[in-house]
């Protein structure tokens, strides 16, 4: 059967865990050759050795997204190994600590650096390539993007600004034929999740959960393969007419 993504090359960052490793098999699975891109670069290595080992194709860049000379070297080597660029999927995240009243600089500088500026310079790195033949970039945001979240300040912030630069980027690059659209997910049960998670629960994970579970009308959290799912979406052809989208996927938890 035809994969939704066959002869495409994806740009896949923070694809050494949770999230970002889960579409890297499923765009893998649907056909595309996968530039699995993460700081951590024996992460990336696990990730790439998931996608072969189920038929797939793949390789391990290990880049900062917030250091240009690096992206500019990963998106540079994708199109020399896998030969060209169709999907961007500006994934790689982190999160923060705290309200303005008690957060650190230094947190809100990397918090920005990397889920901000990061989606910045992956894209622009991106854009030559991706205008050869058209093609699709994601955006990852964050309910925490358009809801407060309790001290989660700078995350809010910076998700914000990712959420506005997909609008942006949409009207920008339609002329090149690449559509923009972003994510903007519910909590998923990741690594990035687990301390924030066990603060809510002063220290225990699983009441840490059952409050936020209790939080989403669908009465779970989401799953990376459910995210990556929405992911393939507006990677593929399945969503020819998105461009500009700002797509929730939060068991509903902001349509309260
Ligand atoms: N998990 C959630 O509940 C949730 C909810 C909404 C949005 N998100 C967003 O989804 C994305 C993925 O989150 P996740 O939960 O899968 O996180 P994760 O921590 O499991 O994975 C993030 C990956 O990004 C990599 N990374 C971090 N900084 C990087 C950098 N500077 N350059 C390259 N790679 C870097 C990490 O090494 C890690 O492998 C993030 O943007 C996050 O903000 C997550």
């Amino acid at each position: 059967m035809a994969g939704k993504l066959d002869g495409r090359v994806a740009f896949i960052t923070g694809a050494g865990s949770g999230i970002g490793r889960a579409a890297a098999e499923l765009f893998a699975a649907e056909g595309a050759a996968v530039a699995v891109v993460d700081l951590n670069g024996e992460a990336a290595e696990e990730t790439v050795a998931k996608v072969v080992a189920e038929g797939g194709r793949a390789v391990a860049l290990a880049a900062n997204v917030a250091v240009a000379a690096d992206v500019e070297a990963a998106v540079a080597r994708t199109v020399e190994e896998l030969g060209g660029l169709d999907v961007l999927y500006n994934n790689a995240g982190v999160d923060s600590r705290g309200s303005v009243a008690d957060a650190e600089e230094a947190d809100w500088d990397r918090c920005f650096n990397v889920n901000a500026k990061g989606t910045f310079l992956c894209s622009r790195a991106a854009v030559p390539p991706l205008s050869v033949r058209g093609g699709t970039i994601i955006n990852q945001g964050s309910v925490a993007g358009l809801v407060a979240v309790p001290n989660f300040a700078a995350y809010c912030a910076a998700k914000g600004a990712v959420v506005a630069l997909t609008r942006s980027m949409a009207i920008d690059l339609a002329p090149r034929r690449i559509r923009v659209n972003a994510i903007c997910p519910g909590t998923v049960f990741t690594p990035l999740m687990e301390p924030m998670l066990r603060a809510r629960g002063d220290g225990d994970l699983e009441a840490g959960l059952a409050k936020t579970v209790a939080k989403y009308p669908i009465g779970h959290l989401g799953s990376p393969e459910e995210i990556a799912r929405v992911a393939l979406f507006l990677a593929g052809d399945d969503s020819s007419f998105l461009t500009g989208s700002i797509v929730t996927a939060d068991g509903g938890m902001t349509a309260q």
